[in-house]
Parts: structure tokens; C-alpha cells; sequence
């Protein structure tokens, strides 16, 4: 029987309520049931799911599933904010994404959260210094996922890729906590500059679909980026930018626009 302390460290909301979603989707639909088991009730922690996800969608005829799922439930274990940020970025896709009504959908489903979740554990290997394997790791993430981040780069808790079609971060960027980017978004360099090159985005900012922000500079928290913009300077806090160049074009009008979306977009039942 454990004690009261240890029984409340095992209290675990984020992955009790997956549970709880994954046996009714079973009850829903039974022809996922080998699915959602393999992937979801088989295992005793997310992590644990986390680890068979992505070592199951990684793996190729170079690399197989066992050795990717060493890596990351090494991961897991030795790290863990790991699974801090995992849970973040979870509940981060649920509040944000209107077409998002479970936990479970970013999990199953969801390219961004496992492409995030993938680099995470690439980025793990770059700080041990294990460069390679790294680097193995984002070919293989931008292979199946269509997402390249550097295993250098930094990102924060509580992002959300939406859509994560063709995303480019670079080695030297900075992502802040709480960010939201739509598809097609890249932070990477002007090509003129060496070593630190790409940008620093602040806390809570929202990158709209398409956008570039090249170059070393720094985006202000919970600032806006207007889908389609190139954004080549410096932009200060709780501002909207739009254009090719992108100018101050307004207030970003909230304290967090990546967290409450701000900027209009329609519900997926909208079309
Ligand atoms: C910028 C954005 C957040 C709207 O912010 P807003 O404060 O409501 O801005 P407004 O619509 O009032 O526009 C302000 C000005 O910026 C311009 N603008 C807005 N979005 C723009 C864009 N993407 N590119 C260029 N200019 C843009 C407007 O035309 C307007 O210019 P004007 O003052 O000369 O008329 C929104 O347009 C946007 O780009 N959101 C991202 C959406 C996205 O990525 N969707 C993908 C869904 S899959």
C-alpha cells in the first residue's frame, strides 16, 4: 500500500483523463480498438505511451522501434521536464485548437504535437552531446512529419504546431512558452549572419500560417505575426505585424494571443 505521498505523486490528471477518453473511443468505435490499446491503455504512464508512439512512427529499416524506444524512454526517465512539456503542450493543443475535443486526438492523430514531442527527445541527445543520433532524429521527424527543427534549437512548454505542414526552426532559435504557430511557418536565418542567426520569439506569441522571421532578431511577447509575413526586425511586445516587410500594423488587443488564438481563425466546422 503506498503512503499518502507517494500515492499523490501518482496522481497523474493529463494521462488519467486520456484513459478515460481512450476506453469510450474504444466503446465508440470498436475497429480502433487494437489501436488505442497498442498506443494508449497498454502502458502505465504517458511517457510510456510517448516513447511506443514515436519510436513506432520513427522507425525505418535503419532504425528500429526497440532502439528508438530505448533512446526515449531514456529520455523520459533521465529528464523529467520531458514529460512536463509533454503535458503542456497537450493541454496547450486542446485549448487552442478549435478542432482539438480530446487529449487523446493530439496523441493519436496529430503530426504537430508528435513531431514536437519527437524533437524534444532529439534535443535531449544534442544537450548530452550525441549529435548524431540527434541528427538522425530530425531527418527521420522531417521524413514522416514534414517538420524540420534543428535539434540545437530551444522551444519552451505549451507550444502548439497546428496543421505542421513544412515548419523550419533553425539550429540557433529560441521558441518562448506558450507559443502557437500555424503551417508553413519558418524562424530561420537571413543568410548573412554566422553562429546565432535565428530568431528569439517571446513568450506567448502567435506566428500565423506562412510567415518567416529571419535572421537574430527578437519578437516581443504575446506579439501577433500576420500569416504570410516576413518579419526582418526586431518587434516589440503585444504588437500586431503584417506584410513583406512586416510593419507595426495595431495591438496584438489581448495579454496572450497565442493562447486565446486571437486572430479570427474559423472552427474546422466552419470549413
Ligand atoms: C493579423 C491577424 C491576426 C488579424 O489581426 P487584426 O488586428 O484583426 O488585424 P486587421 O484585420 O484589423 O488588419 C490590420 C491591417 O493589417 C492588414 N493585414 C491583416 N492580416 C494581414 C496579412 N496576413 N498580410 C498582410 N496584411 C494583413 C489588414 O489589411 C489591415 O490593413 P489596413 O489597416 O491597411 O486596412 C490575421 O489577419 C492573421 O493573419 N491571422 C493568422 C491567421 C492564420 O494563420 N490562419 C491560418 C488558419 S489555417
Amino acid at each position: 500500500m503506498p503512503d499518502a505521498k507517494e500515492h499523490v505523486s501518482q496522481i497523474d490528471p493529463v494521462w488519467s483523463q486520456i484513459i478515460s477518453e481512450a476506453r469510450k473511443a474504444i466503446a465508440d468505435e470498436p475497429l480502433l480498438g487494437g489501436l488505442i490499446h497498442s498506443s494508449i491503455l497498454h502502458h502505465k504512464s504517458l511517457e510510456k505511451a510517448l516513447a511506443y508512439r514515436v519510436s513506432l512512427k520513427l522507425a525505418s529499416g535503419e532504425m528500429s522501434e526497440q532502439i528508438l524506444r530505448e533512446i526515449a524512454d531514456g529520455g523520459y526517465a533521465t529528464d523529467p521536464w520531458l514529460g512536463d512539456a509533454a503535458r503542456a503542450d497537450l493541454v496547450a493543443v486542446l485549448d487552442r485548437d478549435p478542432a482539438c475535443h480530446r487529449l487523446l486526438q493530439p496523441l493519436l492523430y496529430f503530426k504537430g504535437y508528435q513531431a514536437v514531442q519527437a524533437f524534444r527527445l532529439g534535443h535531449w541527445l544534442w544537450q548530452q552531446g550525441r549529435h548524431d543520433l540527434a541528427y538522425f532524429l530530425q531527418m527521420r521527424i522531417s521524413e514522416v512529419f514534414g517538420i524540420d527543427i534543428h535539434p540545437g534549437a530551444r522551444l519552451g512548454r505549451g507550444i502548439m504546431i497546428d496543421h505542421a505542414h513544412s515548419i523550419v526552426i533553425g539550429e540557433t532559435a529560441v521558441v518562448g512558452d506558450n507559443v502557437s504557430m500555424l503551417h508553413s511557418v519558418t524562424l530561420g536565418g537571413t543568410g548573412k549572419e554566422d553562429d546565432d542567426r535565428h530568431p528569439k520569439i517571446g513568450d506567448g506569441v502567435l506566428i500565423g500560417a506562412g510567415a518567416k522571421v529571419l535572421g537574430n532578431i527578437h519578437i516581443g511577447h504575446c506579439t501577433r505575426i500576420a500569416a504570410g509575413s516576413v518579419v526582418l526586425e526586431d518587434v516589440p511586445p503585444m504588437k500586431t505585424v503584417a506584410g513583406v516587410p512586416a510593419r507595426i500594423v495595431g495591438e496584438a488587443g489581448c495579454d496572450q494571443p497565442a493562447v486565446s488564438m486571437n486572430h479570427l481563425l474559423r472552427r474546422s466546422s466552419d470549413g
